[in-house]
């Protein structure tokens, strides 16, 4: 059977035969036939804007791979950085190449220093943190003039290498800036999730303690947020680098997209939730509500998941070891029954809603001792590695600037009226 479909336009008797290439329609070839109209598919729920090698999401099957890797095992083996490694380069690491690249983002965590000491001055003491870093990943873009040569693999590279390893510095400033304690400065003897909790969580001198366990499980969580395809954070950061702004600019649009309640603030939202909920004898009120319309299930529900998000199920587990350590979060009882009670209701099931990565991220987070407010800020650190990784990407293909069509539909055209006759 050809991997084909013919369309025949009903006005003209014309008809084309469109391929089918790797599951998609080429639109170049069904706009040769339909010249002047669009598809009107404002949340692209039907559109392939990109062609990547990095990120497979099967939603249906619950199945999530960066480069084939499944997430499963990569949250079991692999580290932060290593995947990173892996997301950018397209491989694996030798151990060399590992050691260089862990050397390389260990040594550009420390930001210019004009920067770390008035760098949060103009704003209010309460300045939410993802605003924060939002304005100054943007405001690194005017430390490295030399990034705007994004043609050069090379320049690029040192780039995504400055972000990687500058991301947490510049996300723990906003933290502390908000809680009042002096920026702590980076400490190169100590591993990515480390670090960034040292710089957190310092308070005093000589060192930061820090139960192995919780680093490696903040490593975990740095593992499963690392990409997520053409998620809305990424694809702002595509269209914003399809203009060949640069990768400071670039980034800072993504952040801006993550910081909103749909996508990375939901697991700000979930706590927000639980918080609200209060006790597990609400939680039947609180579904009913949702499903009257009052609000919604925050941390239930994807675009792209119709079944469990694996991320969820890893998350889920990694919780339970963090509350070994930690204690457990009081709000886990109140979660479980909203699990539980909602994936019992055909509401939910009905509509394939099930828990994402966002439902269980905020308890764990909760028990290493990060302030609710910050939760997005924890998913803009390892996705800024998916970010740069399809930035890279694109660019490497050579791509056109991203500039969708729009269905017209306000008034035609009509004679300016003088303002005192109207
Ligand atoms: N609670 C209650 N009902 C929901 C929820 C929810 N969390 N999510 C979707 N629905 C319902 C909608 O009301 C709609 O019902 P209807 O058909 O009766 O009108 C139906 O399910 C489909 O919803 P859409 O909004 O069309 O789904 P969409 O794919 O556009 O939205 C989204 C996906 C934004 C993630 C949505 O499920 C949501 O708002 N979830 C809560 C926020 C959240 O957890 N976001 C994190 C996503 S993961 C991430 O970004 C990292």
């Amino acid at each position: 059977m050809p991997e084909s479909i013919t369309i025949t336009d009903n006005r003209t008797g014309e008809t084309i035969e469109v391929p089918i290439v790797d599951g998609a329609i080429d639109g170049a070839a069904w706009s040769k036939l339909l010249k002047g109209v669009w598809f009107y598919d404002p949340s692209f729920s039907t559109t392939a804007a990109a062609e990547s090698a990095i990120t497979e999401l099967d939603g249906e099957n619950g199945i999530l791979r960066y480069r084939g890797y499944p997430i499963e095992q990569l949250a079991e083996h692999s580290t932060y950085l290593e995947v990173a490694y892996l997301l950018i380069f397209g491989e694996l690491p030798l151990p060399a190449e590992l050691a260089a690249w862990t050397h390389e983002i260990t040594t550009h965590t420390y930001v210019h220093d004009n920067f770390r000491r008035k760098l949060f001055d103009p704003y209010h003491y309460d300045a939410h943190p993802m605003g924060l870093l939002t304005s100054s990943v943007a405001g690194m873009s005017t430390f490295y003039p030399d990034a705007k040569n994004i043609d050069d693999a090379g320049v690029r590279t040192e780039q995504m290498v400055r972000l990687i390893a500058k991301i947490p510095t510049l996300a723990a400033a906003a933290y502390r800036f908000s809680v009042g304690m002096p920026y702590v400065f980076p400490d190169n003897d100590l591993d990515y999730a480390t670090n960034f909790l040292a710089m957190m969580f310092k308070v005093a001198e000589p060192g930061f303690e820090c139960p192995p366990a919780l680093s490696k499980a903040l490593d975990v969580l740095f593992i499963l947020h690392a990409d997520h395809e053409q998620n809305c954070s990424t694809t702002a950061a595509r269209v914003v680098g399809s203009s060949h702004a640069d990768p400071y600019s670039t980034v800072a649009a993504a952040c801006a997209a993550l910081y909103g309640p749909r996508h990375g603030g939901a697991n700000e939202a979930v706590l927000r939730m639980l918080d609200e909920i209060g006790s597990i004898d609400n939680v039947e009120p609180f579904v009913d509500a949702v499903k009257e319309g009052k609000g919604r299930l925050m941390g239930f529900g994807h675009r792209v998941y119709k079944n469990f998000d694996p991320r969820a199920t890893i998350i889920k587990k990694a919780a339970y070891d963090v509350f070994e350590h930690t204690g457990k979060n009081p709000l886990l009882d109140i979660a479980l029954t909203l699990e539980e009670v909602a994936l019992a209701d055909d509401y939910f099931v009905s509509r394939k809603l099930y828990p994402n990565v966002d439902f269980y991220s905020g308890l764990i987070y909760e028990a290493l001792g990060f302030p609710t407010n910050i939760f997005t800020v924890l998913f803009a650190i390892p996705r800024t590695a998916g970010w740069l990784s399809h930035w890279n990407e694109m660019l490497e293909q050579g791509s056109r600037i991203a500039r969708p069509r729009q269905v017209y539909a306000g008034p035609a055209v009509r004679d300016y009226v003088p303002i005192s006759q109207r």
